[in-house]
């Protein structure tokens, strides 16, 4: 008998515009990973109005990230690729996982604390319902591998806690899942203070790389990164700057960090930032052009679309019933 492939979820919310950080965190292991695994990908739609959207600006930052998974190589021949508000189940089941959720630890998540204090004027429930709508998302199809960056080991591990806890309580439902991290600790830092992540939201423009960033603009960026004094292209835990770089390389050359420090022994920063710039910019050119070709043809998105959605919730609404069924809804006789 054919063994069933393993599981594998993972989403990204269309709030502001995606950084390299985006890129080597998630979507570019996700292409990897559809080869061999059953695939879900979802834009995170419902997640993204947490913290204050434009209606008109969420929308079309919806359509451009379908568009961008596409461009980066999500194939939609391997995997499902879908808008998560078009899965009615997702808010269905975390309203479930909401009644075996603590609020102690919901209140504990770092993203939550880090949220609450950027948007103290919208502290909503939604914000600190993130992690349940997030487990919601993983538990409802099944999934044991969840690829993210290192920030959302935390919610993974949440939904694990979530998953064990229903299982122990209505009997075997869930999939146990576990956070799927890539190498280099799958954490880009800002070229501007690497003790911070690279962020969407950062309010230095400097700070993060875009993926919509012309070639001019990435170079430009990586000249002006925070480094140190030493000028040796090293990777060690006292230069975060340059071994951030290091890690930004590695990624966008499949090279390793020795391989790295190897290439560029006796180079000096100036020239390692340059080369580095050349090499991120080598990757996002074909993917804007990629990106920009299929969005100008809309009716093709949406006809992909419409089809995973019902891929996606066909899937969905089998776990949803089961976890309806043990909780003790009635259904009918
Ligand atoms: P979002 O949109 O905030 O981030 C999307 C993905 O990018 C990763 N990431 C990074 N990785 C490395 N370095 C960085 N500087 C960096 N910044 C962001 C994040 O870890 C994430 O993998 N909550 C999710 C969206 C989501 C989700 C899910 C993920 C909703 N439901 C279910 C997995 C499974 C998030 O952080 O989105």
């Amino acid at each position: 008998m054919e063994e069933k492939k393993k599981i594998v979820y993972s989403a990204v919310q269309p709030t502001g515009r995606l950084t390299i950080g985006n890129y080597v965190g998630a979507i570019r292991n996700w292409v990897r990973l559809q080869q061999e695994y059953e695939c879900f990908f979802a834009v995170a739609d419902l997640h993204a109005i947490t913290v204050r959207q434009e209606p008109a600006e969420l929308r079309r930052r919806t359509l451009e990230l379908v568009a961008l998974y596409l461009a980066c190589g999500v194939d939609p021949s391997l995997c499902t690729l879908y808008i998560q508000s078009h899965v009615p189940a997702h808010a269905e089941l975390a309203w479930v996982l909401n009644t075996i959720t603590y609020v102690g630890e919901a209140s504990r998540m770092t993203q939550f604390k880090d949220k609450s204090a950027r948007h103290a004027d919208n502290i909503n429930m939604g914000l600190m319902d993130y992690p349940v709508l997030m487990a919601a998302d993983i538990l409802l199809y099944g999934a044991s591998a969840v690829p993210v960056g290192a920030d959302q080991k935390q919610h993974v591990e949440l939904a694990r806690d979530l998953a064990v806890r229903f299982n122990n309580r209505y009997g075997e439902t869930f999939v146990v899942p576990e956070p799927l991290i890539g190498r280099g600790d799958a954490r880009i830092a800002s070229l501007q203070d690497p003790s911070k992540k690279m962020s969407k939201s950062d309010e230095n423009p400097s700070a993060s790389v875009f993926l919509s960033d012309d070639r001019d603009t990435v170079l430009r960026k990586f000249r002006r990164a925070v480094t140190d004094s030493e000028n040796c292209v090293r990777y060690a835990p006292e230069k975060p700057g340059i071994s951030n770089l290091i890690n930004i390389y590695c990624a966008f050359e499949n090279k390793s960090v020795a391989q790295t420090e190897e290439l560029f022994r006796g180079v000096g920063y100036g020239d390692f930032k340059a080369e580095v710039g050349e090499a991120v910019a080598r990757v996002l050119t074909p993917i804007q052009t990629k990106q920009a070709e299929l969005l100008a043809d809309k009716p093709a998105l949406s006809a992909l679309l419409n089809e995973s959605a019902e891929r996606a919730y066909k899937t969905a609404r089998r776990t949803l019933f089961k976890v309806y069924r043990k909780v003790g809804f009635y259904r009918g006789e």
